[in-house]
Parts: structure tokens; C-alpha cells; sequence
């Protein structure tokens, strides 16, 4: 009985010794100590033994059951040990640390939330329309006829039927305007698309921001006040406007409007909007009063004003996503 303990003890010792890993460890301990492990089933001999000779052969198992133990910690804090040891070997503190890029917004978009802000200010609330709209809203509720040589003017992707992708913002406005009630005061920026061949200055994708206002009163007075307030705060306190006649079908007068400021150190007119007093055939259409309510409406690109007041020389930059590129604004 004592030899068959001995050798137990000196297999388990080995065992675990040589133990690679914790299940092999755990696996060596339910073999010898466990409930059907080889020490239980040697104790289930004991009472067979000399009553002289089973205080020694309990000693010795206890003995054994203790070096056991003693011997799985040390092997367990042993593999833990190396494996910590492989971690490190993977891991060089002294390598130089990833650098995460970090992105900026895009010149289009700091101009459209500049001019959010300057409208904004001025009591214009900013709202979204569909880039895929129906010709209904694109031409004719703003009195666009399909027939009428100004329909050319908007030239225009179809995508089917009466289905397109909208060729201006304005369309917009017949759609705020069939939800709200006057007094409306809504810019909206957004993309649009016409079907231009691309060069420094055409591309058949970009930005325009629409603005309208309709309520009782409102003149061509507010009209001229509220852009002469937007573009002294887009390109200066310096900056002057010009109001020419034009034509647009959704205003009635219409005007081209141009913009003095100073760029690069030099002062020049621009073309930059048109605008106009909403016709009132585009507010019946959305059925407001149009002997009650009057309102002025205006667009501006924002891809134009974006390559001005950065001084870009090609519209096209805007567009390619080149980070090179973008990283300077
Ligand atoms: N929608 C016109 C365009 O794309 C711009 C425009 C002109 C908008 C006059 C207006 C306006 O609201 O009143 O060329």
C-alpha cells in the first residue's frame, strides 16, 4: 500500500511537471485527487490494513495529497509566468505608435454652414428637400411649362417618367410651402445636378442654397435688405450689392444679383444670385391668399462662393477627393 501511494505521488509530481497548459494541469489533479482518482480508490484499501499500520499509510496520504497541491500552484504560476513572458516578446514599447488620421470637413460643407448660420441669424430657418423630385415640383408649380424655351435653362436629368433629379433647390419651396402656413423664413441648401459637361466651371453635380420668405408685407425692400446683410457677412463689411433686371418664372420682378467685394486684395463685381418676388402663380399653386401674402425668394451656388473665397481655380478640385487637396481648408 505504501509502495502503490509512492508511486502515485511520483507519477502526479511528474505529471504536473510536465503539465503545457491549465486543462492539462486540472486533468492531472482530477486523476489523482478527484472523486474517482487514484488516491480515493487506494483509501477504499485502507480499511482492509492492520489497525498498527493505518495511522502511517493516512499520513502519507495526506503528505501526498499536500505535495500534490503544493506542486499544481507552483505549476500553475509557472505557465502563467511564460505566457506573459510570449505577450511581451510581441509587444515592442519602443515601436513608434499608430497615428490615427483625423479628418476636417470639406470646403463645400464650411461655406453651406457659414451661410446656415449667417441665414440663420437673420431668422431663416435651414430645411432639406428630395434630390430625386418629380417634374411636377421641379418645373411646374414654380411655372416652369414644359413647352416654354425656359424649361432649356434647367436642363435636366430624367431618370423616368415624371421622376428627375432636381436641376435647382427651388422646388423646395413649393414643398415647404404646401406644409406651412405663412409667416415662412427657410433657407435650403442642397446638391443639384444638370447634365453640363465638367470644366473649371460647370460640373454636373453642385451646391446651390435657396432662400424664401412669404408673409403679409414683405417687399422687395426685405428682399434687398436681407441679401445685403448676408453678403457683407459672407465676403465683409465692405461688401456691396447690385440688383439687375431679370427674368425668372417663379418671381415677378426678377433680378441677377451681383456682389462687390474684395478677393485677394482686389475689388471686382460677381454674378452671384438670382432672386426675385415669388410669382403669384407659384403661390396659388401651394393655395396661399396671393392678395394676402406676398413673399421674395433667391439662389445662390455654393460651390461658386466656395472657390472665391478660398481662391480655388477649378471646381472640379471640390469634387475629386483628393486629400492632398482638402487638407488645406
Ligand atoms: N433656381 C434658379 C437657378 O437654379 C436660381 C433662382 C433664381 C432661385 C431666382 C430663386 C430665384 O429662388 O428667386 O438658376
Amino acid at each position: 500500500m505504501i509502495e502503490a501511494l509512492q508511486k502515485v505521488r511520483a507519477e502526479t509530481l511528474a505529471r504536473v511537471q510536465a503539465a503545457q497548459s491549465l486543462e492539462e494541469l486540472e486533468r492531472a489533479r482530477v486523476a489523482c485527487l478527484g472523486r474517482s482518482g487514484a488516491l480515493k480508490a487506494l483509501l477504499q484499501g485502507l480499511a482492509q490494513l492492520p489497525a498498527e499500520e493505518r495511522p502511517a499509510v493516512g499520513r502519507l496520504a495526506n503528505e501526498l495529497k499536500a505535495a500534490v497541491q503544493d506542486a499544481i500552484a507552483a505549476r500553475q504560476q509557472e505557465l502563467a509566468r511564460r505566457a506573459t513572458q510570449a505577450a511581451e516578446a510581441l509587444l515592442d514599447i519602443t515601436l513608434p505608435g499608430q497615428r490615427q488620421p483625423v479628418g476636417h470637413e470639406h470646403p463645400l460643407r464650411l461655406v453651406e454652414a457659414e451661410l446656415r448660420e449667417i441665414f440663420a441669424r437673420l431668422g431663416f430657418e435651414a430645411v432639406e428637400g428630395p434630390e430625386v423630385e418629380l417634374e411636377y415640383y421641379n418645373f411646374d408649380a414654380l411655372n416652369i411649362p414644359a413647352e416654354h424655351p425656359s424649361h432649356d435653362s434647367f436642363d435636366t436629368f430624367y431618370i423616368q417618367g415624371d421622376v428627375l433629379l432636381r436641376s435647382h433647390t427651388s422646388p423646395v419651396q413649393v414643398r415647404v410651402m404646401e406644409q406651412r402656413r405663412p409667416p415662412v423664413r427657410v433657407v435650403v441648401p442642397g446638391r443639384v445636378y444638370r447634365p453640363d459637361t465638367a470644366d473649371a466651371t460647370h460640373s454636373p453635380v453642385f451646391h446651390q442654397i435657396e432662400g424664401l420668405a412669404v408673409g403679409e408685407g414683405v417687399t422687395f425692400a426685405d428682399l434687398k435688405a436681407v441679401l445685403t446683410m448676408a453678403m457683407r457677412e459672407l465676403f465683409g463689411p465692405r461688401t456691396e450689392t447690385r440688383f439687375r433686371p431679370s427674368f425668372f418664372p417663379f418671381t415677378e420682378p426678377s433680378a441677377e444679383v451681383d456682389v462687390c467685394c474684395e478677393l485677394g486684395g482686389e475689388r471686382r463685381w460677381l454674378e452671384l444670385l438670382g432672386a426675385g418676388m415669388v410669382h403669384p402663380k407659384v403661390l396659388e399653386a401651394v393655395g396661399y391668399d396671393a392678395e394676402r401674402y406676398t413673399g421674395f425668394a433667391f439662389g445662390m451656388g455654393i460651390d461658386r462662393v466656395a472657390l472665391l473665397k478660398y481662391g480655388i481655380p477649378d471646381i472640379r478640385l471640390l469634387l475629386e477627393n483628393d486629400v492632398r487637396f482638402l487638407e488645406q481648408f
